[in-house]
């Protein structure tokens, strides 16, 4: 089963306005580097638009291929929830993707399984493209938890979920442990989990739609280090945090996977 790579940049809550375009355009005008690797830059809500504008997008479609995405959103259609930004405004704006229960959601703003799982179903409700973050705590690892705690995850944020919506997500396996830290998963660590996940996958729909489905493994991926993750038959591209914010390090790693 070949499925379509995919490499998207966490931009988290960095850059201005002026370096988020310009690294927009940079990605942008280099994208033919990363071959057929589907590319996705997810800024701060902030500059949504800015760097749509920066990728000449229309309809979400931009003449690069590269795509937007947003970091998080709610899972209410409208109304008064100050501060918050509605599943259909990122569409609006031109989002195809948003990150959801990313581990900086998780633990320091509260989002549960249940609220994952909400998200989830808001976003595809409106046809944005979930990437669904997963993944334990060096604790949960050293106890031998890694398993028990991504079942869980897993099984709760996609609860409910056709077997037509489970195979249009994107699942991120980001290890709590090697997010920003330079600590790399090591590729037999990584593909271990997403053989798990695979395998959650095929329990919830069928084998047959858990081949379809992208996980991306995330936690210090690096242009040294993307090609052994790459290499990985379950390991389908990389949610970036650090290495998206230069276009020399997100396009090295996006040619990992290419
Ligand atoms: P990192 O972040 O690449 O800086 O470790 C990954 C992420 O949080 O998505």
């Amino acid at each position: 089963m070949s499925r379509k790579k995919i490499v998207a940049g966490n931009w988290k809550m960095n850059l201005d306005r002026v370096k988020a375009t310009e690294l927009a355009q940079a990605v942008a005008g280099r994208h033919a580097e990363a071959g057929s690797v589907e590319l996705v830059l997810c800024p701060p809500a902030a500059y949504l638009t800015t760097v749509g504008t920066a990728l000449g997008l229309v309809h979400a479609v931009s003449p690069s291929g590269v795509t937007l995405g947003a970091q998080n959103m709610h899972d209410k259609a409208s109304g008064a929830f100050t501060g918050e930004i509605a599943p259909a405004m990122l569409v609006d704006v031109g989002c195809s993707f948003v990150i959801l229960g990313h581990s900086e959601r998780r633990t320091l703003f509260g989002e549960t399984d249940g609220m994952v799982n909400a998200k989830t179903k808001a976003a595809l409700a409106v046809g944005l493209t979930p990437i669904v973050c997963v993944g334990e705590t060096l604790e949960e690892r050293e106890a031998n938890r890694t398993q028990a705690v991504v079942t869980t995850q897993i099984n709760g944020s996609l609860a409910g979920l056709s077997a037509a919506d489970l195979e249009k997500i994107v699942i991120a396996y980001e290890p709590v442990w090697a997010i920003g830290t330079g600590k790399v998963a090591s590729p037999q660590q990584a593909q271990e989990v997403h053989a798990i996940i695979r395998g959650l996958l095929g329990a919830l729909a069928s084998p047959a739609v858990a081949a379809k489905v992208r996980i991306q493994y995330g936690g210090s991926v690096k242009p040294d280090n993307a090609a052994d993750l790459a290499a990985q038959p379950d390991i389908d591209g990389a949610l970036v945090g650090g290495a998206s914010l230069k276009a020399d390090d997100f396009l090295g790693i996006a040619r990992a996977f290419a």
